[in-house]
């Protein structure tokens, strides 16, 4: 096996409770176990400082919201957004690009066109259909290269000035190709078009700084950034965040009520109707002060040796299929011939491997690499040499059981 010593390990499996010693857990795509910083600043959330924000003429109420705005403030120095005010809450990048569709997306009409690729989450391609159904644009869906990356010529050959958004996985929560996000914003900009980029698999594992991708659109979950559920995030541009209708209507989101009319707040209080997830954002806020501490160049560098490293021992494994490319971010899917992916997660199962079997909520890229689902192992800061090792055992048995 490939040897991991040119990056420094990043030695933090003890910050991870919830990760008991001799478990490999490889399932980081789907979400990322929680460190001990996390869990306290949740707790501490609950147990000693809870209240509401934005409403309490109290001072609990007054330093809830310090904090839960201080966490919009780390967000937006996390992606190097301009402002804070364009950092705008939401569940997770689900609802963030469902609120671009339907928010944004309305004001699309019969005749124009967006672009996907084959290799989008479902998140990333229902709400556009569903758009689609309510206004009558057109989608269209780059390919991928050989390698499983998303084509970018052709994607240049594809647009044209009826397409109002570009919207693409800045890293493939399947194959971990990399989007080379800045030529996608100058493609998509040179149409007139937008960029939107689903975050979800990148911010766990790359820097990312929105001014220097020049995208339009940005989201992303926090659980898969080891911070909590039920929170995420969208960033957009002020300037285009400003003329999008609400979303959802309710409490917190507006200006002026009455029965004849009502007036709204700016963003990003339009777009956040509702109590929010208070301990979620603060919880965030931790999530992303652990990341950094780490810093993401080191992560990133740590979880390409590892895939470099599984990728080398997997393609010594007879009747093993690898996709993606070599240099994949984090995340190695693969088939064995005549086994059904569910059947080798149970046996990794028993040998106290975890990693996702099926179709990754990713079906058309399914159809594409022609098998119905696929096996997947996905790193995250918790992972070594022995993870990989411990996989590498778990598919030679599957070899074995199978013959
Ligand atoms: C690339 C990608 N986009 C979107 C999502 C949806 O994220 P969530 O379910 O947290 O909203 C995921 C989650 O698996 C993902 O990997």
């Amino acid at each position: 096996m490939a040897t991991l010593a040119s990056t420094r390990p990043l030695d933090v499996l003890a910050d991870f409770p919830a990760i008991p010693e001799g478990w490999a857990y490889l399932d980081t795509a789907a979400t990322a176990q929680k460190p001990r910083p996390v869990i306290d600043a949740i707790t501490r959330g609950y147990a000693e400082t809870y209240a509401t924000v934005h409403r309490g003429v109290y001072q609990r109420s007054a330093d809830m919201t310090l904090a839960f705005e201080a966490s919009r403030r780390r967000v937006a120095q996390f992606l190097n957004a301009p402002s804070p005010d364009e950092i705008v809450f939401v569940r997770g990048a689900t609802e963030a690009i469902n609120l671009v569709a339907h928010s944004w997306g309305n004001g699309l009409k019969s005749g124009d066109r967006i672009l996907l690729s084959t290799l989008e989450h479902h998140s990333n391609i229902v709400p556009w259909q569903l758009l689609r159904d309510r206004t009558g644009i057109a989608i269209d869906v780059a390919p991928l290269t050989v390698d499983g990356k998303i084509d970018l010529d052709a994607v240049e050959a594809m647009l044209t000035p009826r397409h109002k958004l570009v919207a693409l996985a800045h890293v493939s929560n399947v194959l971990g190709s990399i989007l080379d996000a800045r030529r996608a914003a100058d493609l998509a900009h040179a149409v007139g078009a937008k960029l939107l980029l689903d975050g979800c698999q990148a911010v766990p594992r790359l820097a990312v700084d929105v001014q220097a991708l020049d995208c339009d659109f940005y989201a992303f979950s926090g659980h898969k950034l080891y911070g909590p559920t039920g929170i995420g995030v969208l960033w957009a541009r002020h300037e285009i965040l400003d003329a999008m209708p609400p979303y959802h209507g309710g409490g917190a989101m507006i200006d002026r009520v009455t029965f004849e009319k009502t007036t709204y707040a700016p963003p990003p209080a339009r777009f956040e109707a509702g109590t929010p997830h208070v301990v979620g954002v603060i919880g965030l806020h931790a999530a992303i002060d652990y990341v950094d501490s780490i810093g993401l160049d080191a992560i990133h560098a740590h979880e390409t040796a590892l895939v470099r490293a599984t990728r080398e021992a997997l393609h010594g494994i007879n009747s093993l299929r690898l996709f993606g490319p070599e240099d994949s971010a984090g995340i190695v899917s693969f088939a064995v011939e005549g086994v059904h992916p569910h059947d080798i997660g149970t046996i990794l199962d028993e040998e106290q491997v975890a990693i996702r079997a099926g179709h990754h909520c990713a079906q058309p890229l399914m159809d594409h690499l022609g098998v119905p689902a696929t096996a997947r192992a996905s790193f995250g800061v918790y992972n070594g040499e022995q993870d990989v090792a411990a996989l590498v055992r778990g598919l030679e048995r599957v070899a074995r059981i199978f013959g």
